[in-house]
């Protein structure tokens, strides 16, 4: 018998290419002409000429890498002042830097959880929390999207330890988690609630807070934050926010703290300067809100199929995948990158266009990325 041992991939490869859903890597260039509508950038700080010096800086005094995990030689005063001020930021009693978000919503939902435990996650979350469920021994049940009622029933019907895991915003149509209601069903159960603030930092709440601070449930006794620092910071890495044990019991026990580097100084610096200069251009936040709100409107207006942004992601329905990839395409000919959701990222199998505003577009800018992409529907438009 001939030895294939990857025969297989080839044949999965055929099939995902029949189903118009192959993923391929395109490098950008440092400068280029496009109109980014497809990035996470939305306070436009990740090239800001302060965020970036900060990175420099931090680089030279502090090396290129961390050198360690954060619980040997990984942790810095740079670490150490980035908790500090994302605590306070956000409202929180402490923070905990870690090397990505998906690291950080790892450590939370295996270092809280044992093998008695439930984990009531919403069916739209994040596959960074899909993959903490996986990696926690707990049983998860998996509740209908925003379903407040369903997270009732579910922590009801278990006896033991559980928590209730949420997005903030929600990543495919944008739109926001109920908090209030699930941190009223969570602290009549005695369980505590997970938030991934990824889209609601520097969005959300007075200045960018983040979604808790705007929902008055920052600090709160049950309440635990994850982040990403490479949205709203333009940075790179992760956090998880909550009550001063929580913390230290994440510092002793999480497997993604203990047994990865820390966060590589660069990241840090930038992401500590983002964060200063967002706490002095707080208007950073609203703007990019109504750039969300403006660009629904018009693609809306115009006959598209858009959910109402709660934040910065603004989604619109495709066809199918085919037409979905086409329009991404199409559009980038015409000098604008959009991002492109498709199964398997899209639990309901709806293709969608996924547009990401920015607080540093112009008028112009906006005006332009809408004519490109009523231009280029594959629906008749209008
Ligand atoms: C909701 C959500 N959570 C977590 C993450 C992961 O964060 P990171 O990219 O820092 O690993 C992302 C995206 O990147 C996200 O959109």
């Amino acid at each position: 018998m001939s030895y294939a041992p990857f025969d297989w991939i080839d044949d999965e490869a055929r099939r995902r290419a029949d189903a118009g859903l192959v993923r391929t890597l395109r490098p950008r260039a440092a400068e280029t002409e496009l109109l980014d509508l497809a990035g996470n950038d939305y306070l436009g700080l990740s090239r800001d000429p302060e965020v970036t010096a900060a990175a420099a800086a931090a680089a030279r005094t502090w090396g290129a890498g961390a050198t360690g995990s954060r619980l040997v030689t990984g942790s810095t005063e740079l670490h150490a002042a980035l908790e500090r001020e994302l605590a306070a930021f956000c409202g929180f009693e402490a923070a905990l830097v870690f090397s990505s978000g998906y690291a950080a919503n790892l450590a939370v939902l295996t270092a809280l959880t044992g093998h008695d435990s439930l984990i009531v996650s919403d069916a739209g979350n994040h596959a960074s929390i899909v993959d903490g469920c996986r990696l926690s021994r707990a049983a998860t049940a998996v509740v209908p999207h925003a379903d407040p009622e369903a997270v009732r029933k579910a922590l009801r019907a278990h006896g033991g330890r559980a928590l209730a895991v949420t997005d903030s915003v929600f990543s495919v149509d944008g739109d926001a988690a109920p908090l209030g209601v699930l941190a009223g069903v969570c602290r009549e159960a005695g369980a505590p609630l997970v938030v991934d603030d990824a889209h609601g930092l520097g969005v959300l709440g007075e200045g960018g807070r983040g979604a808790l601070a705007a929902a008055g449930l920052a600090g709160g006794e049950g309440i635990v934050a994850t982040l990403t620092l490479s949205k709203s910071l333009g940075s790179q890495g992760g956090a998880v926010l909550g009550p001063a044990r929580v913390v230290r019991h994440l510092v002793n026990t999480a497997r993604t703290f203990i047994f990865d580097t820390g966060l590589a100084p660069a990241a840090v610096g930038g992401a500590l300067g983002a964060l200063r200069l967002l706490r002095r251009e707080p208007e950073r936040a609203a703007r990019v809100r109504d750039v969300a709100v403006e660009l629904h409107g018009r693609l809306v207006a115009a006959g598209l199929t858009a959910v109402r942004p709660d934040a910065a992601v603004v989604s619109v329905r495709a066809p199918s995948a085919e037409s979905a990839v086409r329009w991404a395409a199409d559009c980038c000919a015409a000098g604008l990158a959009v991002g492109c959701f498709r199964p398997p990222s899209v639990p309901d199998g709806i293709s969608r266009l996924r547009l990401t505003a920015r607080a540093d577009l112009t008028q112009e800018q906006i005006a332009t990325a809408v004519d490109t992409i009523l231009a280029t529907a594959p629906l008749p438009v209008g």
